[in-house]
């Protein structure tokens, strides 16, 4: 596949995910919640997750945002869904490298649409908009950990 073909699906998969959001919604009982805001924007995103033994049970967000941040935090909650916080984590830690143009390990995890936000690195301005959701799912991971 050509890299302009490679481009197009990506920018195919960030639309499909902004139109079609997966886990976007509010949790009840007891959650972790994480209110977080891009402040070059202003744009603000709320992650909302069960962690039950260890495990992400569940993972959610709504928020106002821009498609790629929203895209992301449909793809995050996706993907961390039923992982072990560590793993969580760890996820987290190859976005954010993946996202600073960094090596990653691809084979780590199954990234599935997750790569399709490579292309943001061309595009320096929007790499808080993609981290945003990621940025509030490991804060409430961390903060609630012992
Ligand atoms: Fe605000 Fe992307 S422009 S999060």
């Amino acid at each position: 596949m050509s890299s302009r073909d490679l481009d197009t699906l990506y920018r195919q998969v960030i639309m499909d995910h902004y139109k079609n959001p997966r886990n976007r919604g509010e949790l009840d009982g007891d959650t972790r919640t994480v209110n977080l805001n891009n402040p070059t924007c202003g744009d603000r995103i709320q992650v909302q997750m069960k962690v039950e033994n260890g495990k992400v049970a569940d993972a959610v967000f709504t928020g106002e945002g821009c498609s790629i941040s929203l895209a992301s935090a449909s793809m995050m909650t996706q993907a961390i869904k039923g992982l072990p916080e560590e793993e969580a984590l760890a996820l987290s830690e190859l976005f954010s490298n993946m996202m600073q143009g960094k090596e990653y390990d691809e084979n780590k995890f199954d990234l599935g649409d997750i790569e399709a936000l490579s292309g943001v690195t061309k595009f320096p301005a929007r790499i808080k908009c993609a981290t945003l959701a990621w940025k509030a799912m490991e804060k409430g991971i961390n903060e609630t950990r012992s």
